[in-house]
């Protein structure tokens, strides 16, 4: 059993979105150090920040212009300095977040190439050819061709994101050096562990050819030198030991097998993103479909027993600043908000893995509910927006999938308080607070015995004192009832059965005769006595309900 960070708990910062410390309206480092406090207050072990490097922020820090040097929107390299000192002390790892697979188009190397030096053109993937043919027909993750034409080089060059991110070419040793000489200057500073960005796309093909089945990424999706790729930066980094995850895009269960198995020497453990495209039609972000329970539940059976099996580690989460919020998605957040998020934070921190709480999700903060295409700052929702409409959608209904879909949802400002701008800033924030703040905050909830946050702090306790959870094998129950997340932890002697009602009807399940005699563990309503009729379970809306031995 690897147990390296299983009895750990991460919290994500999107640093725009979180705390501002200087009225300008955007969040900052000294605002995050001002919270520091809040977040040893809930538990946490480690702090991931988004990226706070210099970027033009086309996509909010993930188009890096220069990874030694702090972007002054956030702060100084002396305030990156005092937030390492500030979490060391108070024991909470920082972990940065690299972003490797592309850099942004006003970085010096880029600049380089388009300037005409090969030395530099080599760090990307340019391609001689004219205007009109375009290498391949590989689609851009953000919509469009992954290809710009620069005309004063006659060449096209690669973006699998924005056409502000070139594709870095790992291929060449050089990239790969410079990129190792990164993550030393930070290991150096005293940070404790990194996560990389869309990492499993590194490694693009030796010949570049149109994909007739779909959008090109089966070409560079895991691609062939991916492992040897890994292997290599962590060994020559000596970032073993720290605590890495890796941002894995439609990755399989075997590639993420081989990147956190500890003898791969590769990688801490992995974030797949299957179970958070049940509300995809036919795998399109862009539509508007109930989330499928079934296929839900075969995915964290596929990928928590196929990790267990093989001696693999997941990173355990619902949200980040790319996805809705929770529970707005998959919890009732009108009639049941506070079970349901209570219901959605047990279903997965009971879990075998490494939990990760995105800012805000433990206070139960909703999706943004913005009505006007004004409202929305993400490049990606921008772009979208464009794109539904000329694929005949009207703005009502553009404007419907986006308040469902948009990454602006999880990016609205933390709400601190009932006060102005939820607490965030003193200034009119970049990204507007949704109206439940007054309702939904930290400084409410943090003293509330029964609040969402107290919730999540008592999950972070459990998987302190309790083997089974963060150690213990994983088996599922209730296989096929789609309106129940059944499953059994156990640990030498320990055991814990775990039943999260996905739904908002009250739902039965059959009663083991032994599991009579269990106790409750923890549960998101106040009265159990409602929970046994005869040989039943009984589980009311949302309801979640751990049992121990
Ligand atoms: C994944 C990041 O989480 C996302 O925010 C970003 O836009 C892409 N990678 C590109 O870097």
């Amino acid at each position: 059993m690897r147990a390296d960070f299983a009895d750990k708990v991460v919290y994500q910062v999107y640093p725009k979105s979180f705390k501002d410390s200087n009225g300008d309206g955007e969040g900052d480092i000294q605002g995050m150090i001002q919270k520091l406090d809040y977040l040893k207050g809930l538990g946490i072990d480690y702090l991931w920040t988004t990226p706070v490097f210099l970027s033009p922020m086309n996509d909010n820090g993930y188009d890096v212009a220069d990874y030694y040097k702090i972007n002054p929107q956030f702060g100084t390299m002396a305030d990156m300095d005092m937030l390492i000192r500030e979490c060391n002390k108070r024991e909470i790892g920082l972990i940065l977040d690299m972003v490797f697979n592309h850099t942004s188009t006003d970085h010096e190397w880029f600049q380089r190439a388009l300037a005409g030096e090969k030395e530099y053109q080599d760090y990307y993937f340019f391609k001689d050819g004219k205007p009109d043919e375009v290498p391949t027909n590989w689609q851009s993750k953000f919509g469009g061709s992954a290809w710009e034409y620069v005309p004063s080089l006659e060449k096209w060059y690669l973006h699998l994101y924005d056409v502000s991110q070139a594709d870095l070419n790992w291929e060449n040793p050089k990239v790969r050096e410079e990129l190792k000489k990164v993550i030393r200057f930070w290991k150096e500073k005293g940070v404790k562990g990194f996560r990389f960005d869309v990492i499993n796309v590194i490694s693009k093909p030796e010949i570049f050819e149109n994909d007739l089945e779909g959008d090109g990424r089966r070409f560079y999706t895991d691609g062939s030198h991916v492992h040897e790729h890994l292997k290599e930066l962590v060994a020559d980094t000596g970032i073993e030991d720290m605590i890495t995850v890796g941002e894995m895009s439609s990755t399989s269960l075997e590639n993420c097998i081989r990147y956190s198995n500890p003898e791969e020497k590769e990688l801490s453990m992995c974030f797949s993103f299957h179970h958070l495209k049940v509300d995809y039609k036919d795998g399109d972000k862009w539509s508007l479909i109930e989330p499928d329970r079934m296929a839900l539940k075969k995915l964290f059976e596929k990928w928590q027993e196929g990790m267990q099996q093989n001696n693999g580690w997941n990173a355990l989460f619902w949200c980040n600043h790319d996805q809705p919020r929770i529970v707005s998605r998959m919890g009732d957040e009108n009639r049941c908000w506070k079970e349901s998020a209570k219901m959605l934070a047990a279903a997965v921190h009971m879990m075998r893995g490494t939990p990760y709480i995105y800012q805000g999700e433990e206070l139960g903060m909703t999706n943004a509910h913005y009505t006007d295409i004004s409202q929305y700052r993400d490049v990606e929702s921008l772009n979208y927006y464009e794109i539904l409409l000329s694929q005949g959608k009207t703005k009502e209904e553009a404007l419907k999938i986006l308040a469902s879909k948009s990454r602006d949802n999880s990016r609205t400002p933390m709400q601190w308080s009932a006060e102005k701008n939820a607490g965030f800033s003193d200034a009119d924030p970049w990204l507007g607070v949704p109206e439940n703040y007054k309702e939904i905050n930290a400084e409410k909830e943090t003293k509330e015995t029964d609040s969402i946050y107290s919730f999540y702090r008592r999950l972070i306790e459990l998987r302190k004192e309790k083997k089974v959870i963060s150690e213990g094998s994983i088996e599922f129950l209730e296989r096929e009832n789609a309106d129940v997340l059944a499953y059994k932890r156990a640990y030498e002697k320990e055991e814990i059965i775990v039943f999260n009602n996905l739904t908002g009807k009250e739902i039965t399940v059959q009663m083991q005769p032994e599991w009579k005699e269990y106790h409750k563990l923890l549960g998101n309503y106040p009265d159990d006595s409602a929970n046994i009729d005869g040989e039943k379970l009984v589980l009311r809306p949302y309801e979640t309900l751990s049992l121990e031995a």
